[in-house]
């Protein structure tokens, strides 16, 4: 199985749209914003909270960056309408990182500001390795500016990020903690499957004791059994952290957590621009080659 994920992989985009969106269903609540709340609706009966995050990324058009933003705003809306427990995560490249900066932190701050409204939480995604310097400006310089109703994204595969750790948690950073997804350089990131979780726990025991707020977003049994024990032995109480899960990724898990008493939040995307979120989501799954085929085989 592994030599055909990793086939699959390499013939990746010549597989049919129609046959990815069909495996990759599970990963998204649907199109469109009525799907995302009511599967956040659904979450919220299982005691799960949520992060709701509208599909889309690398937009260069500023009509376009301005749609995206009018959706972020309807999401706040529709949350504080339904009551849902969620917050929403957002990624810079979305909001014009790659063609005006500033424009892009301004889209961001108002987010952010619409959000402090309602009482509301901004997660700002980590995009690959060429946002990473801006995304950390743009939440220390909204720190700065008094708004603290948001937070960052740190993955555990680039070297730096121990580095970035310890600034952010000098700064009472919130920091949601990934492996990280983007294919990076070896000369800028760990790439072994062992370093990358040995640096996971590192990072997570320099948030945990800096005292700051972390999402600890994995589905790897191994981290998540270390985490409940550093949870345990620092005698951390269950405000201080929280797991996080994407949709459709390892339910049975997420339910158990939920049960073991720990706060857990799902990441539920929405949205036209499913394809790159759903692809990334594919690539992950140790059983894609089996979907994929069972997908162009099996009606
Ligand atoms: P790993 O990939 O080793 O998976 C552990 C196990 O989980 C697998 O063995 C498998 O059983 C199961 N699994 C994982 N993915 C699966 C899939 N797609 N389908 C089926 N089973 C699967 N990254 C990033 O670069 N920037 C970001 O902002 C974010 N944000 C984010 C938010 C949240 C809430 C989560 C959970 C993750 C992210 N990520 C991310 C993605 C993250 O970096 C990483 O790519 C994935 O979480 C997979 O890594 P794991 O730690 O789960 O380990």
């Amino acid at each position: 199985m592994p030599i055909l994920n990793k086939l699959i992989t390499t013939a990746f985009p010549l597989i049919p749209k129609v046959i990815v969106g069909q495996v990759a269903k599970r990963y998204i609540a649907g199109v469109a914003l009525s799907d995302g709340v009511r599967l956040v609706k659904e979450l919220n009966k299982k005691a799960i909270i949520a992060t709701m995050d509208l599909l889309g990324e690398d937009v260069k058009n500023a009509a376009e960056i301005e749609e995206v933003k009018q959706g972020i705003f309807s999401i706040l809306h529709s949350i504080q309408e339904n009551g849902l427990k969620s917050n929403v995560s957002i990624k810079p490249t979305q909001l014009g990182l790659k063609i005006d900066k500033d424009l892009a932190y301004r889209h961001i701050k108002a987010i952010i500001e619409l959000a402090n409204d309602y009482g509301n939480f901004v997660r700002i995604d980590m995009e690959d390795a060429t946002t990473t310097d801006e995304t950390l400006a743009f939440y220390q310089n909204l720190k700065s500016e008094g708004l603290t109703n948001t937070g960052v994204v740190i993955q555990a595969y680039l070297r730096r990020s121990e580095s970035d750790v310890r600034a952010l948690v000098k700064n009472g950073a919130n920091i949601r903690l990934c492996k990280g997804i983007y294919n990076e350089a070896p000369s800028i990131a760990y790439k072994g499957h062992q370093e990358i979780r040995d640096n996971y726990l590192k990072l997570l025991q320099i948030i945990f004791e800096g005292g700051c707020y972390v999402g600890i977003a994995t589905h790897d049994e191994y981290l998540i059994d270390r985490a409940y024990a550093m949870i345990n032995r620092l005698g951390l109480k269950k405000d201080q952290y929280e797991f996080q899960m994407l949709l459709g990724v390892r339910e049975k898990r997420r339910d158990q957590t939920v049960n073991d008493g720990h706060r857990l939040r799902v990441y539920v995307p929405f949205g036209e621009q499913w394809y790159a979120y759903s692809s990334r989501r594919l690539m992950e799954n140790p059983q894609m080659a089996w979907h994929i085929t069972k997908a162009i085989f099996i009606h």
